[in-house]
């Protein structure tokens, strides 16, 4: 790795397109960054975080088209929602780069013209197909599909053949240099699952890269031959060199470039991990540490992404739990590397169970016990005994792993970690019965001993928790009395016995809401349906209604597809004949409860095959989170009655 004299910490989050609105993928990345960097300086170091967002290319023109906007009207909106959602989701990032900014278009144009001059950019004629929704041209590898069309392998969508003349770089002048440089800084990509997927792709070959467009106006120019905009990617990549001050803040450049970690969604590994660092090689940047690939939120086992239909608007959860409970949920349930499935069931359940019960219910019933038995404050503390000492004990050795796994970006081990001594500190305080020895006047010191140290338990499990729920956790350490921020707080200061005597506790107020799910997704339904009224309802005629052959249709057979979780064949009697069909619905029904049931069928919908078995029709049903849920008919509802 190039030398370096930097000081700071410097994190970023991809930029976000702006033809999207933000939803919780987006939210996720985030998170973990923001996380990240709050817990460096709670170590003193200095940070900077940036995020920000990409506001050129074709589809971000097509979509303010859309809308009847200019890109630049467009991109302002989603700027105004993203960064109203940063600020809602307690994000405390240093600096908002927007790629319409003069000094990252003025820093973009600067090194495309370093390259220029070094030969590493020539002017040629590109041919290939070019997937408009991606901004890609395909890998040459791609068959061609039976009509002679290519399909884009990351979004499933179809390409066309575009030839242009065209700007390419000398990628594949760097491959050998990339494939030393990976083997020099094993930790470059991470997880190192990702770093094999990485390098094979590169001894693959690499070949050069077209990065500019003609037909594509709402772009950087190409230096004298505005005729041409920048690719997208290549402006997009250099945001992490202006958004830190290249060619605009020298002092603050120099002091965080090269970047720590760049955190990403394992969908944009490639650009970083592979066009990025040779785009810098080329043009003499040292390189960054860690491109970190982290995992999807999946829905129903789908990555969420605007273009399936399927993504979370954060505000569901917001609007009901506020900030926290949703940055906790997200960085405890998975592992930085790896999918997780979302749901709310799973979301309430965590937050229930994790929250209100054992860290709310812990500092409450503390808290109150401090207020009843102690009139607030410590005097006259007992000696430590064995028992405490033993808490005490366990924090120390804990702290430890918990930086380490915070260090290593481990941050559901670390919340692991706490949670395991919020569990000991709620043990501790059942062995100890304050609320029996209180009764005993003899027995003051003793009471106010493990008190104090449940209370310097949850002080400083507060402080641990406020990377991931600063909110919460800068409301626990006032309610003990800490007057300062806790970032103001250095790690390397803090002790077990902080609290100073006379230090006066405030009586809590409740940290984290309790919400059935019943309730929630109450909440939920009526939040859905005043967003969607804000949309544009399309209507059919009746025409088009009478065209589908809606009938109800008897259950007849049913049996579990091999090899799915969810998928059940039907064999359905839609009155005139059988017909098979085949439903998502296998995690609600069973086959057997489903035998001999009506319900309601679209019998001429054209047949298509799912997982190898023609389903010719469809079954109806409501779909509450994801999941079915049928509206039988009676039993004596006569089979292919026509439903209207
Ligand atoms: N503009 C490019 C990035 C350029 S960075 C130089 C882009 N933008 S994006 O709006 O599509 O955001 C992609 C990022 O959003 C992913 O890499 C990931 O960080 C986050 N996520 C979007 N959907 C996600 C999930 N379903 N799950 C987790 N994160 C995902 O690509």
């Amino acid at each position: 790795m190039a030398e370096n004299s930097k000081k700071g910490f410097y994190i970023t989050t991809p930029i976000y397109y702006v033809n999207d609105v933000p939803h919780i993928g987006h939210a996720y990345t985030t998170i973990i960054a923001d996380t990240i960097s709050r817990f460096k300086k709670l170590l003193g170091e200095e940070v900077f975080f940036l995020t920000g967002t990409d506001e050129h290319g074709q589809k971000v023109e097509k979509a303010a088209a859309e809308k009847g906007l200019e890109p630049i009207e467009l991109a302002d909106q989603v700027v105004g929602r993203f960064k109203s959602l940063w600020q809602d989701l307690n994000i405390g990032y240093d600096f908002f780069i927007r790629t319409t900014q003069p000094l990252h278009e003025k820093g973009v144009q600067k090194i495309f013209q370093k390259l220029m001059d070094k030969g590493d950019i020539y002017k040629g004629i590109y041919k290939g197909w070019y997937c408009v929704s991606d901004e890609n041209f395909l890998p040459e590898d791609v068959p061609l599909e039976e009509d002679g069309y290519k399909i884009c392998p990351d979004c499933g969508k179809k390409a066309g053949v575009v030839s242009e003349e065209c700007y390419f770089f000398k990628l594949s002048a760097y491959q050998s240099r990339l494939l030393r440089f990976y083997e020099e800084n094993p930790d470059f990509v991470r997880p190192p699952s990702r770093m094999n997927e990485v390098v094979s792709f590169v001894r693959q070959g690499l070949k050069d890269l077209s990065i500019t467009r003609t037909t594509v106006k709402w772009g950087i120019p190409v230096p004298d031959d505005s005729d041409h905009t920048i690719y997208v990617w290549f402006d997009a990549l250099h945001n992490y060199l202006t958004g830190v001050g290249y060619d605009w803040n020298q002092a603050r450049f120099q002091k965080f470039w090269p970047a720590d970690i760049h955190l990403i969604g394992k969908d944009i590994l490639r650009f970083h991990a592979i066009f990025w660092p040779v785009f810098l090689m080329a043009a003499e940047f040292p390189l960054p540490r860690t491109v970190f690939g982290h995992g999807w939120w999946l829905r129903d086992e789908t990555k969420m992404s605007k273009s399936k239909g399927n993504v979370l608007d954060p505000y569901l959860i917001l609007n009901t739990f506020g900030a926290d409970p949703l940055r906790y949920f997200l960085l405890r349930e998975i592992p930085i590397g790896l999918d997780g499935n979302f749901s709310h069931e799973g979301f309430i359940h965590r937050v229930n169970s994790d929250l209100a019960n054992d860290l709310g219910n812990l500092i409450q019933r503390t808290l109150t016990m401090i207020q009843n038995y102690c009139k607030g404050k410590f005097e006259e503390i007992g000696e430590e005994e064995e028992e405490d000492e033993n808490l005490r004990l366990e924090y120390e050795k804990l702290k430890k792993r918990i930086i380490d796994y915070y260090e290593e970006y481990s941050i559901n081990r670390a919340l692991e970690e706490i949670w395991i001594y919020i569990n000991s500190i709620n043990r501790y305080l059942a062995v100890n019965e304050p609320w029996k020895i209180a009764k005993d006047k003899t027995k003051r010191k003793r009471l106010t001993r493990i008190l104090f140290q449940a209370a310097s338990a949850i002080r400083v499990i507060s402080y641990f928790l406020y990377p991931v729920m600063p909110e919460s956790a800068q409301k626990a350490w006032n309610f003990l009395g800490e007057e300062r921020p806790i970032q103001k707080q250095l790690y390397q200061e803090l002790k077990f016995e902080g609290l100073r005597p006379g230090q006066k506790i405030k009586t809590p107020s409740p940290l984290f809401p309790r919400v059935s799910l019943k309730d929630f997704l109450k909440e939920e339904t009526l939040q859905k349906a005043s967003s969607q009224k804000e949309e544009k309802m399309e209507y059919v005629t009746f025409d088009e209604f009478k065209k589908m052959d809606l009938r109800v249709g008897e259950i007849v057979e049913a049996e579990k597809v091999e090899g799915t979780e969810k998928l059940i064949k039907l064999k359905v009697d839609i009155g005139t004949e059988k017909r098979t069909m085949v439903a998502g619905i296998g995690d609600v029904y069973s086959p057997q409860e489903l035998m001999g049931k009506k319900l309601p069928v679209i019998a001429n919908l054209k047949p298509a095959v799912i997982r190898g078995v023609e389903s010719q029709g469809m079954i109806l049903a409501a779909e509450v989170e994801g999941k079915a849920t049928i509206s039988f008919f009676d039993k004596d509802v006569p089979t292919g009655a026509r439903v209207r």
